[in-house]
């Protein structure tokens, strides 16, 4: 197969990048294109870019409900260490063993998807004019071809361009005709205009509430945001879509509340978006590290991944700081004496964005004025639910409740 490979930032992903897409294919240059979201982009870590997760299921997803045909995303970065230049994302990629099962994982019929592949790097012209100055071009050369979007009207000079790379570096540079508007996702962002984004990814942004005051991250300090984005990279290994982009939520909207109630904000993204860590790992699993962590105070299933993401986060993630510790640790059950911290996480992990279970408009007001009040609330509707469904009543939350005289 003729394989367009579609690299970008995709924050977020736009009308442009389907223009591209839907271009590459009319040309009949391309058999298929895969879209690869970047995860550590060399230019924009850590500093105004989503962590990798979000922007790698916002493409997915909308590439998914668009019913696109011959589209694919790629998550080949979240294996590559380091920052992933893309002549280590084109090596890991081309390998055969790994594009023959993605491409059979999406639905290629088997023959077709263990063939013989050539592989296209699509790329906009004014890129084009950089391109000699990119981690190892002559390399890139080597996994690919070139493949230009030329737009009516473009000023690049896309022959002289082209003349230049191969004099330099060899290789093959062929052109299609790009359709469609001209956007920008930095403009798009600025402008707080998401009418360029297809409606799948207008619907993932309402969703997750991203690109707003509190996915900004301001008043973090970059150590905090560098683990932030390497645990986002670190867990996608560990959790689905869904409690991936929970648990990232709740980093987020702990850290806003923090800075609401004078808490520490470092600890808080922190404490926040881990603190289901170790909810998909096996259960005996679980079983051994809540032990570890909190010997036999927690026993119960359901309540097992809280200790256990505790100790996860101490071993696999090198977390030493025991406030960060304790408030994943007691993110379930809650307790009694619980620290600013431990209260906002608690709170933050039922009332973040994407929870839809029930009505949370008046917890998400409480959350903002009195965090005591919105634990209060809380706890309120969580004991209710056990009632309702026959369950035990932790006693560490007994304990909380009695404190809140419940
Ligand atoms: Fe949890
Ligand atoms: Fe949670």
């Amino acid at each position: 197969m003729r394989i367009g490979v579609y690299g970008g930032s995709f924050d977020p992903f736009h009308s442009g990048h389907l223009a591209m897409i839907k271009s590459a294919l009319k040309s009949g240059i391309v058999d298929c294109v895969i879209a690869v979201p970047s995860v550590c982009n060399s230019f924009k870590r850590y500093t105004s870019i989503l962590p990798a997760p979000y922007r790698y299921y916002m493409v997915k997803d909308t590439v998914e409900s668009l019913g696109l045909k011959n589209v694919y995303t790629s998550d080949v970065e979240f294996g590559i260490e380091g920052v992933s230049y893309t002549v280590l994302t084109l090596k890991a990629l081309t390998d055969r063993s790994y594009i023959c099962k993605f491409l059979e994982d999406n639905g290629v019929k088997s023959k077709k998807a263990s063939g013989e592949h050539t592989f296209f790097w699509l790329m906009g012209s004014d890129t084009l004019a950089t391109f000699e100055t990119w981690y190892k071009p002559g390399e890139i050369l080597d996994y690919v071809t070139l493949l230009v979007a030329a737009r009516p009207g473009d000023d690049t000079d896309i022959e002289a361009c082209s003349r230049s790379i191969k004099k330099n570096l060899g290789g093959n540079i062929e052109t299609f005709r790009l359709d469609g508007i001209e956007c920008s996702s930095s403009g798009i962002v600025k402008e707080d205009d998401y009418e360029l984004c297809p409606g799948p990814v207008r619907e993932f942004i309402k969703t997750h509430a991203l690109y707003t005051d509190n996915t900004k991250l301001e008043g973090i300090s970059d150590e905090a945001k560098k683990q932030f984005f390497d645990f986002a990279v670190l867990m996608y290994k560990y959790l689905g879509e869904k409690r991936l982009l929970h648990t990232l939520n709740v980093g987020i909207l702990s850290a806003h509340l923090a800075e609401v109630h004078g808490a520490d904000k470092d600890k808080a993204l922190i404490a926040g978006a881990i603190h289901d860590c170790a909810k998909e790992l096996d259960i005996d699993e679980q079983r051994s590290l809540a032990r570890e962590y909190a010997g036999d105070v927690f026993t119960e299933k359901k309540i097992l991944h809280s200790p256990a993401g505790a100790a996860f986060a101490k071993k696999v993630m090198g977390i030493e700081d025991k406030d960060i510790l304790d408030a994943i640790c007691y993110h379930t059950t809650g307790r009694g004496g619980m620290t600013l911290l431990e209260k906002i996480v608690y709170v933050a992990d039922k009332i973040e964005p994407s929870r839809t279970y029930t009505d949370l408009t008046d917890i998400r007001i409480a959350a903002e004025k009195d965090i005591d009040e919105a634990l209060r609330m809380t706890v309120s509707a969580v004991r209710d639910k056990f009632v309702k469904q026959g369950r035990d009543i932790h006693p560490a939350t007994q304990d909380l409740m009695r404190e809140l005289g419940m």
